[in-house]
């Protein structure tokens, strides 16, 4: 049987792939065989990113200074790398702000800049690569949630209502698209050790000792845990997974803090 896995001539867009779990991303899909286009704001950064995938796995790497925050910058990045490489395969929607504060403390202007790049922006970004995807006659789209879209989180209100979102943005096009062969699926990820969570630990502390002792596997995951889910939903071994969503969170959700050690 040839490898399910192999992602050899595909081309995957991977939004916000400049750094911690877009990266990973990034990195797994690379090391299976994809070329890699970044869409990400800090040019800098995406630079160092398109270096390191290229160096390591051999592929082609597009790096494009793409805010999908914004309908015209996606497309135009969209644009961009259909010139270069002519298809995209996948089309991972990483990219992800956040902001904590009590919800009477949120402005109009704060829930519409994190609901415009995380859910807004993902919706823009499948319905831009939809009409390539559409004519290649499959796709793979992959949107990234959170603990969040499951479970409520008293600090982070725009932000959750945003990867609640994303489920149901990955229902919804997995259903409507399932007639042109192209799978949405999800991966939810649980307290991962990136940027983002730095933050996090410095604004609730004893997040540290919360997760490891909430999560199963007895740590904070790592950007390199996502390379495995997103090879899967990426490739043939997926192809008929649609409207389903993945957990990468070292066991959180089903976690045990509310047993005592001894009889977990
Ligand atoms: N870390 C966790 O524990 C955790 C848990 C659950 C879900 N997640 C989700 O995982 C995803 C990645 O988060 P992370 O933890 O890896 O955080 P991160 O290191 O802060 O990465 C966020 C990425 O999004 C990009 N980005 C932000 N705004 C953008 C915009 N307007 N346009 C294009 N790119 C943009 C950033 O690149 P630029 O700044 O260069 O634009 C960066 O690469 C997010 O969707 C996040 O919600 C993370």
């Amino acid at each position: 049987m040839a490898n399910l896995f192999d992602l050899t001539g595909k081309v995957a867009i991977v939004t916000g792939g400049n750094g911690g779990i877009g990266k990973g991303i990034a990195d797994g899909l690379a090391s299976a065989g994809s070329d890699i286009v970044i869409f990400a704001r800090n040019e800098d950064k995406t630079a160092k990113a398109v270096k390191d995938i290229e160096k390591k796995y051999g592929v082609s790497v597009l790096g494009l200074k793409v805010d999908v925050g914004q309908e015209e910058s996606i497309q135009n990045g969209v644009k961009q790398a259909l010139d270069k490489f002519g298809r995209i395969d996948t089309l991972v929607n990483n990219a992800g702000v956040n902001i904590r504060k009590a919800p009477e403390e949120y402005t109009v202007e704060e829930w519409d800049w994190i609901l415009g790049i995380n859910l807004r922006g993902a919706f823009l970004c499948a319905k831009a690569v939809y009409p390539a995807m559409k004519k290649a006659g499959s796709g793979k789209i992959i949107n990234i949630g959170s603990m969040t879209s499951l479970y409520g989180l008293a600090k982070v209100l725009c932000y959750a209502c945003s990867k609640a979102g994303m489920v149901q943005l990955t229902y919804t096009l997995a259903l409507a698209w399932a007639k042109d062969n192209i799978q949405v699926n999800a991966i939810l990820p649980g307290w991962i050790d990136t940027p983002l969570t730095v933050s996090a630990r410095r604004d609730f502390p004893g997040l540290d000792e919360f997760v490891l002792d909430r999560t199963p596997a007895g740590r904070w995951g790592a950007p390199a845990d996502f390379a495995g889910a997103a090879i899967f939903l990426a490739s043939k071994a997926s192809d008929f997974v649609t409207a389903e969503y993945i957990k990468v969170d070292g066991g959180f959700a089903q976690g045990t803090n509310t047993v005592h050690p001894a009889a977990r």
